[in-house]
């Protein structure tokens, strides 16, 4: 029972610098089963890239179905062998992430890793169910989905006696979220967003989410949360603020030749992600935050116990039933 409660993992001596190749050399994952959202572009394709080389049945969940398509004839090619199926999937549609589970439910496929990858940095919008954009779609739509999957899970991790793993991709933005860390009851007040209170809030209840996860996987549930930033990744996720070309050429330019010299490349910033998917070193910690692939310290709020209860509570209000 110890092995399934939270404790430290020993660190692998990887660090900031190690690729997702590097950090996963030598494991064989053939037979598991791996659903990662938002893995048309950045660090999820970068990530299915390198589980399906481990030998893990990938399952591409994204928005842009011939993205989604051009990722896995990319990896095919690489490595003819790799098993990766692209599903539809759009996170800021309760509808969209209710129609996935299904479907991929009556594929009846086992499901030992689920990576809630997928994120959006922008304005003041409000989703297709009219709920802030950047917590629909980064923490809501993948609270939705965990839950919609965890039976799934269940059953995978009880039948194959191999224990399964639940990721979520935050940031370490969390750490700048509104002072009351979740705007409950303004979660739509146009008048107190900001774009990066906004994000880091949906990044702060990532983390939250998975810690409550951890605490309601009982034990004997062979099923673990965790969270992670994967750092600062030269990646498209400013694309709908003011550093995409669309809206300033200069400034973009600008941002990609800083960027390269500070920010990881996506090799390094999808190795955090795979790591906790895969590493040995992680069996059995639940209910931890990883940075360059170790653990780490989330800030104050993230690791509030009530906060995450008041969330959980709040976010299956949101969904329904
Ligand atoms: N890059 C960084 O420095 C950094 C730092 C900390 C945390 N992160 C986190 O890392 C994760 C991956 O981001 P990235 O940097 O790799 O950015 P990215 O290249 O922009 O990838 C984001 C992915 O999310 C998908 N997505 C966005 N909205 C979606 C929706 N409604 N439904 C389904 N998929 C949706 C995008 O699909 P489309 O291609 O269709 O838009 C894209 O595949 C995000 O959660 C982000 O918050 C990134």
């Amino acid at each position: 029972m110890e092995l399934f409660r939270s404790r430290k993992c020993p660190s692998a001596g990887f660090s900031s610098s190690n690729t997702a190749e590097e950090v996963t050399r030598g494991i064989d994952a053939t037979g598991l089963t791996a659903i990662i959202t938002g893995a048309s572009s950045g660090i999820g394709s970068e990530t299915a890239r390198i589980l399906a080389l481990r030998g893990v049945h990938v399952v591409v969940a994204v928005r842009n179905l011939s993205a989604g398509r051009a990722v896995k004839e990319a990896i095919m090619k690489e490595n003819s062998d790799a098993k990766v199926d692209v599903m539809g999937i759009d996170l800021s549609s309760m509808v969209s992430v209710r129609n996935f589970a299904s479907e991929f439910k009556s594929l009846n496929l086992p499901l030992n890793i689920l990576i809630n990858n997928a994120g959006v940095v922008t304005y003041f919008k409000l989703s297709h169910d009219n709920i802030e954009m950047m917590f629909a779609t980064n923490y809501l739509g993948h609270f939705l989905l965990t839950n919609l999957l965890l039976e799934t899970m269940k059953s995978t991790a009880h039948q194959s006696n191999i224990e399964g793993r639940i990721i979520n991709v935050s940031s370490n933005a969390h750490r700048y979220s509104y002072n009351e860390g979740i705007l409950f009851d303004r979660i739509n007040d146009k008048s107190r967003f900001n774009i990066l209170w906004a994000y880091a809030q949906s990044k702060l209840a990532n983390v939250l989410h998975s810690n409550e996860l951890a605490r309601r996987l009982k034990e004997g549930v062979q099923i673990t949360a965790n969270s992670l930033t994967p750092g600062a990744v030269e990646t498209n996720i400013f694309r709908d603020t003011f550093l995409s070309g669309k809206h300033h050429h200069f400034l973009e330019s600008i941002a990609s030749s800083v960027g390269k010299l500070f920010l990881k490349n996506v090799q390094q910033g999808a190795s955090t992600t795979c790591y906790v998917a895969l590493h040995p070193n992680v069996k059995g910690v639940s209910g931890e935050y990883f940075r360059n692939n170790r653990i780490s310290e989330s800030n104050r709020k993230a690791q509030n116990i009530e906060l995450s209860k008041k969330l959980w509570d709040f976010s299956i209000k949101l969904c329904g039933k």
